[in-house]
């Protein structure tokens, strides 16, 4: 089969020296990449800035921004039989860039953001992806309720939950702890390393029929 996979945070640049990003250190997303190459799929790792090591074996898409993770996506998942989406994206941009980097010249600064392209709700409906459809969900709170939601309105087949609110899990840990939210039922993985937890979720994947 051949797997898309997202990784990593984007920057959404205000000007040359500066950028709006988050914590996603790519682990979880590279550990699913190389978990599904590992198992003998071909792979598209599509990626924001990490320090990581590309898996071996893998095709690799460097990013920095939502639009181009954006583009990126769109113009390959016609190849793609499972994608899974692990990257943080960043929900907002600046609304503009600076040519010039922003002098510190008044004791407030006021940035206007405007929402970036949603890429998993874009995945069916704008993309036409037909294959089998994995969200991620980080969430700080009713972590099960927020992902049940997102796996009705972005037409997954089912969505990766994890809450971001524990510093030994999700975000920038080694370790993650999820749960596998299906339309039907629910399946809780417990604490283990990333690389455990992406073996799990590309055997569910493998196994879903569309
Ligand atoms: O990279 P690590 O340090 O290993 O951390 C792993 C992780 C915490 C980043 C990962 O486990 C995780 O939760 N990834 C999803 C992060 C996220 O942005 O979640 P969200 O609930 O905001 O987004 C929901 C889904 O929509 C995700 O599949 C996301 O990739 C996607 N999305 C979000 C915004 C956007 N503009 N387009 C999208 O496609």
């Amino acid at each position: 089969m051949k797997f898309l996979i997202t990784a990593g945070p984007t920057r959404e640049a205000l000007d040359p020296a500066r950028y709006i990003t988050n914590r996603s250190s790519g682990r979880m997303g590279y550990a699913l990449a190389g978990a599904a190459k590992h198992d003998g799929h071909e792979v598209i790792l599509i990626s924001g800035p990490t320090a990581l090591d590309v898996p071996a074996g893998v095709d690799f898409i460097h990013v920095e921004s939502a639009q181009e993770m954006y583009e990126a996506v769109r113009d390959m998942v016609k190849y793609a039989d499972v994608a899974i989406l692990c990257a943080a994206v960043a929900d907002y941009r600046p609304v503009a860039y600076s040519e010039q980097k922003i002098k510190k010249d008044g004791e407030r600064l006021i940035i206007e953001l405007e929402r970036t392209p949603d890429i998993l709700g874009s995945m069916r409906d704008v993309f036409g992806f037909t294959g089998t459809l994995i969200g991620f969900a980080a969430e700080t709170q009713n972590v099960e309720d927020y992902a049940r939601g997102k796996l009705e309105r972005k037409k997954c087949d089912f969505i990766v939950a994890n809450d971001v609110s524990r510093s030994d899990i999700g975000f920038d840990s080694r370790e993650n702890e999820v749960a596998l939210v299906f339309p039907d039922h629910t399946e809780y993985l417990e604490k283990d390393t990333k690389e455990h937890i992406a073996m799990h979720i590309i055997e569910h994947a493998t196994i879903i029929r569309r």
